[in-house]
């Protein structure tokens, strides 16, 4: 399978997937792009220290279906069969969703549906949860919605912030993002 991953800054996650799919942890694949929407994502660094191609695509000025569509033809000009959000931080917009039906897919650091968009951590520690954790999805042209695929639960201690919540969950969410990968692969195959 061919994955594409977005990012807009720290990467993470994206290292995880390209670092499970180069040691053959998710099967099957290869990273053919990493592409951020801002110049200096710290990501990017790391993309091409691991030999990927990368890609700066801004908004700028335009339109977002301009620039959607933009990021849209440089993933199918490389064959891209499943797109992986990664720290991306833009909403899709519905002609994105549909040029690539159930084909991509999201991170987010919460049990999702609770605590959707941003500063997840605080909104958290602030509703006083006990346990939160992060989510798989495919993505819709809604916010942080569309099917979950997995989810992990991590434990919200009393004396939380939310950086030592955010470092505890994303620990797990590098774990469950190449989980969420292999289940994807495997669905296809089935559907084979
Ligand atoms: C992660 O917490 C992810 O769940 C959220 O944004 C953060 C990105 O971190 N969507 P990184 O860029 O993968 O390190």
């Amino acid at each position: 399978m061919i994955i594409g991953i977005l990012i807009s800054g720290r990467g993470s996650n994206m290292v995880a997937l390209v670092d499970a799919v180069k040691s053959g942890e998710i099967p099957d694949s290869q990273v053919a792009v990493v592409i951020s929407d801002k110049p200096d994502a710290a990501g990017l660094q790391k993309a091409r220290e691991r030999g990927i191609e990368t890609l700066v695509i801004e908004r700028s000025a335009r339109p977002r279906i301009e620039h959607d569509a933009e990021i849209a033809a440089e993933l199918k000009r490389r064959g891209v069969e499943l797109v992986c959000l990664a720290g991306y931080m833009r909403l899709l917009s519905p002609d994105f969703v549909r040029a690539f039906p159930n084909r991509i897919v999201n991170i987010h650091p919460s049990l999702l549906p609770a605590f959707p968009g941003l500063n997840v951590q605080q909104q958290a520690i602030d509703a006083g949860v006990k346990i939160s954790g992060c989510t798989v999805h495919y993505v819709n042209e809604h916010l942080d919605a569309g099917p979950i695929i997995l989810q992990r639960a991590v434990e919200v201690k009393d004396d939380d912030t939310a950086e030592t919540l955010s470092a505890r969950i994303l620990e797990q969410e590098h774990f469950l993002y190449v989980e969420a990968v292999k289940v994807i692969i495997q669905r296809r195959k089935d559907e084979r």
